[in-house]
Formats: structure tokens, sequence, C-alpha cells
């Protein structure tokens, strides 16, 4: 019987790709302090789980559909409403310069598709995005697995990322990934920084600038955790700064600087689907709207956005309890790892993780032991994790270039908290 695929040759190879199992043994039996304690704890998946709530009573007590809703709307570009509610919500909050353009704006359903739209728009296949290591897992396949974007991964061997001696490091990248003939057509600024939690000082963005005008290269600032920024207990945190808020015409060209946000995480809505992105480049506006209909939001998830930014006194009060809660998980989150011993990236003060080290409990590598190396060893111990009942991600799944760290999900309510780390502690055998 003929057994080879019946599907393209690029369907074939990503058929393996699916992370559909992953996703079904860590989310099909979630934690429930009353109703399910036996069931899984996921600290892997990056969500305002503290928030959801707020976003459900809000939407159940301000929203009803009309027969518009459920119509094709004004098309898949987004509709003046909520552009125009994105716009000044995006003026106010990240302290923009001057006021935000609806015009200049475009929605799809989620960062996701944005950052799939953007590897098809501003590359060919085979050219390069450069990224730091470590980075969020899925800007990969986002660019990489449709448009077929090779990601340029930075390695920065001892140089804080966060600062301006990042530079030398990315042009390192850059040469080696053109002298390979791959062409690099953008660098992602994920700031604040997934998994590192952690924001760029005004200096550094101002030099990552400078550097993607010299190169030519479209700087994409992912800000979608802009307002989820925080009071925390260390003195090597940084404020946010927006590549919104200050003049960056010195640096580069206006038309290089893209600003992408969504509702995910700031609004505790990742089941919105909803992504947005500031284009002022108009040719690049022009290519991204003739894809959008692949991405097209969907008009009740746009109108419950454009209700929760609309109700600015509604807002304000969501924002400040999501950010006293993300502090107060944060400060839990290192009292229980200090009381542990267990060290984790200084600064953090964004997002809902923490970049832990859990290098000391990896088992043994190399030969006559049991993983060749201490990346096995790393999928090992995520395994154990996975069997002993919690998710958290392992570095390597985060481009991690040292293996042994883990991105660990802190924004749950205390009992999830206590009992993930309760059994992160036995799997590790810490008493
Ligand atoms: C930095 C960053 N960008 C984008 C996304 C994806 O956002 P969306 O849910 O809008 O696709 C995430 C989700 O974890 C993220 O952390």
């Amino acid at each position: 019987m003929e057994t080879s695929s019946t599907l393209s040759r690029r369907g074939a190879e990503i058929a393996a790709k699916s992370i559909r199992d992953l996703f079904k043994s860590i989310l099909k039996d979630p934690y429930d302090e009353k109703k399910n304690p036996n069931g899984f704890v996921n600290m892997g998946v990056a969500e305002n789980y503290c928030m959801v709530s707020e976003v459900a009573a809000f939407t159940n007590s301000h929203l009803g559909f009309t027969k518009l809703d459920f119509t094709y709307g004004e098309g898949p570009w987004g509709t003046s409403r909520l552009r125009k509610a994105m716009a000044a919500h995006m003026t106010k909050y990240f302290n923009a310069i001057s006021p935000v353009d609806p015009e200049d704006i475009l929605v799809a359903s989620g960062v996701t598709s944005l950052c799939e739209m953007l590897g098809f728009t501003i590359a060919d296949p085979g050219d390069g995005v450069l990224f730091t290591r470590p980075i969020y897992q899925a800007f990969e396949p986002d660019f990489g697995l449709r448009a077929g974007v090779k990601p340029v991964f930075t390695s920065f061997e001892g140089i804080d990322l966060f600062s301006t001696g990042c530079i030398a490091k990315y042009e390192d990248a850059l040469r080696a990934a053109e002298a390979e003939g791959t062409k690099i057509r953008a660098l992602m600024l994920c700031n604040p920084h997934n998994p590192l939690g952690a924001c760029y000082p005004k200096q550094t963005i101002i030099a990552i600038m400078q550097f993607c005008q010299k190169h030519r290269l479209h700087l994409l600032a992912d800000e979608i955790y802009a307002t989820s920024v925080y009071e925390v207990d260390d003195p090597n945190a940084v404020a946010f700064t927006s590549v919104l808020s200050f003049d960056t015409a010195p640096y580069i060209d206006t038309d290089l600087v893209h600003v992408i946000y969504g509702m995910s995480k700031d609004f505790a809505g990742g089941g919105l689907r909803l992504g947005m992105m500031l284009i002022r480049n108009k040719e690049l506006m022009g290519a991204m709207g003739a894809v959008t209909q692949f991405g097209w939001a969907g008009l009740p998830s746009q109108e419950i956005a454009a209700t929760m930014l609309e109700n600015e006194e509604w807002l304000a009060s969501f924002i400040q309890t999501s950010q006293k809660t993300l502090s107060a998980r944060n400060a839990l989150c290192r009292s229980i790892l200090d009381s542990k011993g267990i060290k984790y990236q200084p600064g953090s003060n964004a997002g809902f993780f923490l970049w832990i080290d859990l290098s000391p409990w990896l088992k043994p590598s190399g030969p006559d032991t049991e993983y060749k190396d201490a990346w096995e060893a790393e999928d090992a111990l995520t395994k154990s994790l996975v069997e002993g009942g919690v998710f958290i991600n392992g570095g390597k799944s985060l481009s991690s270039d040292t293996p042994g760290r883990f991105r660990i999900i802190f924004s749950h309510p205390e009992a999830s908290l206590h009992e993930g780390f309760a059994r992160l502690f036995k799997v590790l055998g810490i008493k």
C-alpha cells in the first residue's frame, strides 16, 4: 500500500510540529484548590489568570450585542471604533509624545497573526529576523512556519542584553548571518521582555534604533506587556519606556518603527484573539492590509475590547488592580525562591514570569551518564515536572543559551502558586 504523504511538501514538513498534544496534556485537567485539587498546575502559559474573572464580569454587565456584530462589519482591518479607542489608550498609557492616529492602527486576530503577517510582508523566505537569547518561544514559528523567515538568535555571552553593550553582539550576529547569505530584515525589541520580565532603559532603545537605522532594519517593538509593569523591591528594576514616548526622529526613520500590542496580557483577554499594530509606514500598512483577511478579528471580540477601552474609569481601576496583584505575586514568588536558594533574573518588574536558574538541579550529563548533554538533562527535568503535575517552560524552548533556566508563571491565585511550587520542590528533592 502507498504510504507516502498526501500533503504538500510544506504540509508534510509541519505535520509533526503541532503543539496540540502538549497543550492537551497541560490544559485538559486544570488545578483548582477546591474543585480539582489533583488537577494539573500550569505555570507555563503566560496569561493574566488573576484578572480574567474581572473581564468576564465586565463583559457580562456592560455588553449587549447587536445584529451588526454578527456581520462582516467594516472589513478585516479593524472597526473604526476599536482603532479610535486603542489609539487613545496608547496615547495615554504609552505616554506618547504625539497623539496616536487611529488610521495608523491595524487590528488582527492576535499578535501571533500580526507576526506571521509581518514575516510575509517584510521578509522573503530565508531572510532573517534578529532575536535575543532567550526569547518568547512562539516568535520562531510565528515568523518561520508559513513565511519561512529564519530566526537569528543573538547570544550576549556575559553582556547584559539590556545594556548598550548589546549592539556589538547584534552587529556580530548580523554579520555572521549575512556572511552565510541570510539577509536580516528586522530586529524584535520585546519590551518588556519575555521571558526575562524586565524593561529596556531608554539609552539601549536609542542604541537599538541607531543600529536598525544603520542597517535599514524594521524595528518591531512588541510592547504587549506595556501596562503589566509594577513595583518590585529590586534596585535593578528599570521603568518601562515605550518607543512612542520620545522623539525618535534623530535616531531612526519613523517608517522603520512599528509597535505591536494586543489584548492578551494587559487586558487578560487571550481568548479575545485581538492584536493591534501601529504602522506609520504606508507601504507596510498596504501590504499588511492586503493579508489581514487571513487573521481577521471577530466583531464581537472587537466590541468587547472597544467597550473596555472606552470605559476609562473602569480600565484605570482594572490596570491598577492588575499591577498590584502582579506585584504581590512577583514578591511572593521571589520570597519562595529565596527561601529555597533558587536564583532568578534580577530587575524583573514586568510580565507574569520570573526567569529562574534550576541548573544546580539538573542530573549529571556527558560521557558515562544517562544524558548526552545538559540540554537533555533539562528536557528530562521538564518531563519529570509534568509527571509531577506541574508545567514550567524549559529554557531550551525559549532559545536560552544556558541549560537549566526555566520560565515560571506567577500570575495565578495564591493557592495554585503554592501548590505548583510544592510539586516543583518535590520533584527537585528540595525540602
Ligand atoms: C511577547 C509576546 N508577544 C506576543 C504574544 C502572543 O500574543 P497573542 O495572544 O496576541 O497572539 C505573547 C504571548 O505570550 C507574548 O508573550
